[in-house]
């Protein structure tokens, strides 16, 4: 069995009454406002790669997590109004606040994107780190940055909209429920590490799709491995439901196990193009004989599959 004891005997204490709470207490990631300069920047120069749009009206980011810092650096790059959407409300005023100002601070320099040795596990990977002055031009950061905005921008993170208001550049809509979000009214959905947890993807891939206006685009950085529970990176897909049920436990965030193939043809079948698709590459630690009786459509591509960046615009 390729679970490893540890996560067992965690996903096992999960049951007992009290201790479920103790899991993902945090996330982590978005403590740091040089991660999240780092996410939003990588995001945004992909796009830029892509051809695709850089300038957005609207911005809706799927589980930021511990901040808003990735959307606080889209609103300092210009966005106008920023929803955040999570099934935690884990992200409090002050630690935003804290981040907010080390952002204007890291734009007004120019700094680098901070790169894979600071981050080694974040993707994706750029070719290049140096600050996207062809994207955030002097003109438009010194839009985003002018201080009246930034005062609006300072009260709003002390209070936040807590409905998707149209007048409010900060929503935190934290349990939110489908729905919420005003269907054709946003013009980038994106999110980072976290379309490997929500179990009903359809569901949340066709909220994301209404979101969106004709011509606005997803982007999403997913990653496909056990996150630890394995010994092997994908050994996720070895384990029958009974075995991972027990292993998961009652998490507060149980990984779906989907693998990359899923999420392609999901965005696909709901009308939008796939205009970026970068996948990192691992090299299997099991084989096409091990995987679990649900887990045998898996395509040879997605057993390497480790994580992928896939950008997408919603055609019509
Ligand atoms: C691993 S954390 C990533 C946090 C942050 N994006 C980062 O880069 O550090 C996963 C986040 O996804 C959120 N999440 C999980 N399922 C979700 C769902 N169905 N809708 C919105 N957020 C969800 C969790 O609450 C958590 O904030």
């Amino acid at each position: 069995m390729s679970i490893k004891l540890g996560s067992l005997v965690v996903g096992l204490a999960t049951y007992v009454p009290g201790l479920r709470s103790l899991t993902a207490r945090k996330t982590g990631g978005t403590v740091s406002a040089r991660y999240c300069y780092s996410v939003w920047l990588r995001h945004l120069s992909m796009l830029h790669g892509c051809a695709l749009p850089t300038k957005f009206e609207t911005t809706v980011e799927l589980g930021p997590g511990d901040s808003l810092g990735i959307g606080l650096a889209a609103i300092l790059s210009g966005t106008e109004r920023y929803l955040a959407v999570d099934v935690i409300r884990y992200a409090d005023s002050s630690l935003n606040l804290q981040i907010f100002e080390e952002l204007i601070a890291l734009f007004r320099a120019h700094a680098p994107i901070p790169d894979d040795a600071e981050f080694p596990l974040v993707q994706p990977s750029l070719p290049s780190y140096a600050f996207p002055s062809d994207v955030l031009t002097s003109a438009r950061l010194d839009a985003a940055l002018n201080p009246n905005r930034l005062e609006l921008i300072r009260a709003f993170i002390t209070n936040p909209a807590t409905t998707a208001r149209a007048d409010a550049p900060l929503c935190y809509l934290a349990p939110w429920e489908p729905g919420v979000i005003r269907d054709a009214t946003v013009d980038l959905v994106l999110s980072q590490s976290v379309l490997e947890y929500p179990h009903d993807l359809a569901g949340i891939y066709a909220e994301m799709y209404r979101w969106l206006k004709r011509g606005g685009v997803m982007s999403h950085e997913i990653d496909f491995k056990s996150i630890g529970i394995t010994t092997d990176w994908n050994g996720h897909w070895s384990c029958s439901d009974a075995v991972w049920r027990l292993a998961a436990g009652r998490r507060r965030h149980r990984l779906n196990r989907e693998p990359h193939s899923t999420h392609i043809a999901l965005i696909e079948k709901m009308g939008c193009r796939i205009v970026c698709d970068e996948r990192i590459i691992r090299p299997s630690g099991i084989k096409r004989a091990q995987l679990a009786p649900r887990f045998r459509h898996l395509t040879d591509e997605d057993l390497i599959t480790g994580s992928a960046l896939i950008q997408a615009v919603k055609l019509a």
